[in-house]
């Protein structure tokens, strides 16, 4: 064991040998963590007494039935009641949820982004949401929002969770400190992260400006999908995922704690930090996963599969095989297929595609698709490859080709995304979007053989 440590002001517990400093390996494990030595509970979850004064407290991800409860005990240094106290409503206009639906704005288009510039405002994890896309209803826990965020100042003494949502995070400039009350996550570019519905946590930044992306989950939670033929390997393996160690902080200074709750957002004002977790156990916990590990999958003779052989995490809907959001990457991978259209080919999906290119070049549209730019191919709107990406394809030599240099992502979900007055007045439209399918030519005259 290496020894505990002080980061940001919290004592971090220390870390067992083999493993990423500060953080945990695995998928939704039944984890352990303590800073303090014999904080946690052996045997039981409930003593009569919990040591240190501690104050044991549960979170629950799941329903108690639920057939895999996913939930976690905290021992605190004061309950969460504690940390909670009359709310106040409080606008934050750019941070939208479902259903936000506005007659002047048209969901019904291909659409692409420039990256949503910054600005001179100073700006926090909850000031500079930019959300994009709604779908689904935050009431009902259906369907999901898609975010930009702009990230230049530290929440101080301030924090926040979200009721609504599971917030899946995808850093693309600037690296973020998620101080969350289970433990501390360091999140950069290549990397993602989960924060669970509930969790608390205020959000550092370490290098800015931050810009990135946010899939908000309303549904159930991601998982890992199903392997079926491909196995037990490649793809996202669990053993990548990182949960953090346990950390805490003893600081009694007034604070705010924002809430999601139903679309609408609440203040309320305490008198220390809530980041009071000593030790906690269980399965219900933030964790970060670096895009680097994902081994692709791939046609390795001839033909192009569906884009769900890159999925890496799925969010269940209720009906199987059907998500309310699946975040599938497009990255570094070489393509071998014979006699093949290499690029993915002209379609049109009942799911609606909302991409984001983290760095690099995109196969099938070489150009205009910039790192932090963003796009949406709605429900059972065509697109596909641009035509420069369609005639490269259409006449290469097949041979070994790397393609290098990118990595892209994907929320998909199965319902509609309708864009927000900001998607849809404010954020750097591309107006010429559509104008890269014009150019793609009639080649029929009805000649057999032609190619
Ligand atoms: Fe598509």
């Amino acid at each position: 064991m290496n020894t505990q440590a002080q980061v940001s002001g919290l004592t971090r517990a220390a870390t067992p040998m083999g493993t990423t400093e500060g953080y945990m390996p695995g998928f939704g494990n039944d984890f352990e963590t303590e800073v303090l030595p014999g904080a946690l509970p052996q045997g039981m979850n409930s003593p009569q007494k919990c040591n240190y004064g501690l104050y044991g407290e549960q979170l629950s991800g799941t329903a108690f039935t639920d057939v895999r409860p996913e939930r976690t005990w905290c021992y605190r240094i004061r309950p969460s009641v504690k940390h909670s106290n009359r709310y106040r409503r409080v606008e934050l206009p750019y941070f939208r949820s479902a259903p936000d639906i506005h007659p002047e704005v048209t969901s019904l288009g291909q659409y692409r982004w420039d990256p949503v510039p910054h600005t001179d405002a100073p700006l926090t994890w909850l000031t500079g949401m930019r959300t994009m896309t709604t779908a689904g209803d935050v009431n009902t826990q259906v369907g999901m929002a898609a975010h930009v965020y702009l990230v230049t100042e530290t929440m101080q003494d301030a924090y926040f969770y979200s009721a609504d949502s599971e917030m899946l995070v995808v850093p693309q400039e600037g690296q973020l400190r998620f101080a969350t009350e289970l433990g501390i996550i360091d999140l950069e570019p290549k990397e993602i992260a989960i924060l669970p519905r509930g969790l608390l946590y205020r959000v550092e930044v370490l290098d800015g400006p931050a810009r990135g992306f946010v899939c908000e989950n309303y549904g159930q939670k991601f998982e890992l999908p199903g392997r079926g033929p491909i196995g037990a390997n490649c793809m996202a393996n669990p053993r990548d995922f990182k949960t953090p160690v346990a950390a805490f902080e003893d600081r009694e200074v007034p604070s705010t704690v924002t809430v999601k709750w139903c679309g609408q957002f609440h203040e309320t004002q305490i008198g220390q930090s809530p980041l009071d977790v000593v030790a906690w156990h269980g399965n219900y916990a933030p964790c970060k996963y670096d895009l680097r590990n994902y081994c692709p999958v791939g046609a390795i003779l001839f033909d192009h599969p569906d884009p769900s052989i890159f999925t890496v995490l799925t969010a269940p809907s209720g009906q199987p095989g059907t998500a309310n959001i699946d975040f599938v990457l497009f990255r570094e991978r070489w393509m071998v297929a014979e006699d093949t259209f290499r690029p993915p080919w002209y379609h049109k999906n009942i799911m609606s595609e909302l991409m984001g290119n983290i760095y690099g070049q995109y196969d099938a549209k070489p150009q205009g698709f910039v790192p932090g730019g963003i796009s949406l191919h709605n429900m059972m709107l065509p697109h596909g490859p641009d035509r420069d990406a369609f005639e490269k394809a259409s006449n290469a030599n097949l041979g070994p080709d790397k393609l290098d240099n990118t990595m892209s992502f994907m929320f998909e979900t199965r319902f509609p995304q309708h864009l927000t007055r900001f998607a849809g007045t404010e954020a750097p439209l591309q107006d010429d979007y559509i104008d890269c399918w014009k150019d793609i030519e009639k080649k029929f005259d009805g000649t057999p053989g032609r190619k």
